[in-house]
């Protein structure tokens, strides 16, 4: 790649016979609505378990200005989402290793200007998109809560949204609220699946799930696709201060063994976590720069 003061997807050449040839890992967005549902636990715990059955896995941590993946997975970043967006490095810099194979693009903390991505920042990262989905197989996207523009744009340009749910109205809500704001932006859209998160028996997982769908075909004409659920494990808050996510600690426990499940259900709703080819003009980064906010 290039210089890293790319902005406009209008001046960029064609691609080249070669990039014309590119593959791309399958991209994932772990998203919610609701804060603090589980997109974080399940992300790195999905990454962990994906890189187990020998996927080349990149995590992006896309909760801008309030990232904390790295910290789950162990790891002290030198450089992070920050320094591309100013221009301080190229997205192949930022990336990095860490004892679960599992590749880190690391976010920010607690940096107000990444809370509020513009145009031209967005861009930066629809660029580090494409390098960093070139050599792996499956993209993970953690992004932030909510429904701002920078989540939405982020959000639709992956093949597949996973959102992120708790058995209560408020989290369904938000979760309904993220599938039309999403439904507002140009098509493509990606495609949805669902996890039932923190959940105490079966009956209210399905009973969250059906209650989504329901009101995503009704409403939206949208398909949900279950992707299963992961239940409340009261150990799992203060097992994790500092310590291995839980699929590496507990790799039997029940919550570890539901998340290998949602994973397998990923994987048969994407057709294989794996990179495939990429025709010009369709890979994330153009259909990230084409949800761009408009300059002003
Ligand atoms: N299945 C679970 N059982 C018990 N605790 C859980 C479970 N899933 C997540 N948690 C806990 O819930 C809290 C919030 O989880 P997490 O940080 O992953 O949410 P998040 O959606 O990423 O939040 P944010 O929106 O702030 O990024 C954490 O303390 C986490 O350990
Ligand atoms: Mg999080």
């Amino acid at each position: 790649m290039g210089s890293i003061e790319y902005s406009e997807p209008s001046i960029q050449p064609p691609p080249t016979r070669a990039e014309a040839s590119l593959r791309e890992a399958t991209s994932v967005a772990i998203a919610s609505g609701k804060g603090g549902t589980g997109k974080s636990f399940l992300a790195t715990n999905l990454a962990i378990a994906a890189a187990r059955s020998e996927c080349r896995c990149t995590l992006v941590d896309a909760d801008y200005g309030l990232a904390a993946d790295h910290l789950l997975l162990g790891v002290t970043p030198r450089r992070t989402l920050q320094d591309l967006v100013e221009g301080r490095a190229p997205p192949g810099a930022c990336v990095i290793d860490t004892p679960y194979r599992v590749r880190l693009v690391p976010g920010a903390t607690g940096v107000t200007e990444l809370a509020a991505l513009g145009r031209g920042e967005l861009a930066q990262i629809a660029r580090g998109m494409s390098t960093w989905s070139h050599d792996a197989d499956l993209l993970l996207i953690d992004a932030g809560a909510g429904i701002q523009s920078s989540v939405i744009t982020t959000i639709v340009a992956a093949d597949t949204v996973v959102l992120v749910v708790q058995p209560e109205i408020a989290s369904l809500t938000d979760a309904y609220a993220v599938v039309k704001c999403l439904m507002r932006r140009p098509a493509p859209l990606p495609r949805f699946g669902v996890v039932v998160n923190r959940v105490l028996t079966m009956d209210v997982a399905a009973a969250s799930f059906a209650k989504l769908a329901e009101v995503a075909r009704r409403f939206l004409g949208i398909s949900l696709h279950d992707l299963g659920h992961v239940s409340e494990e009261p150990a799992v808050t203060p097992r994790r201060l500092g310590q291995p996510p839980l699929v590496v600690t507990h790799p039997e426990c029940r919550t570890a063994l539901e998340v290998r499940r949602v994973l397998t259900r990923l994987s048969q709703l994407t057709g294989g976590l794996t990179a495939r080819p990429v025709r010009p003009g369709e890979g994330i980064a153009d259909r990230m720069m084409r949800q761009l906010p408009r300059p002003a």
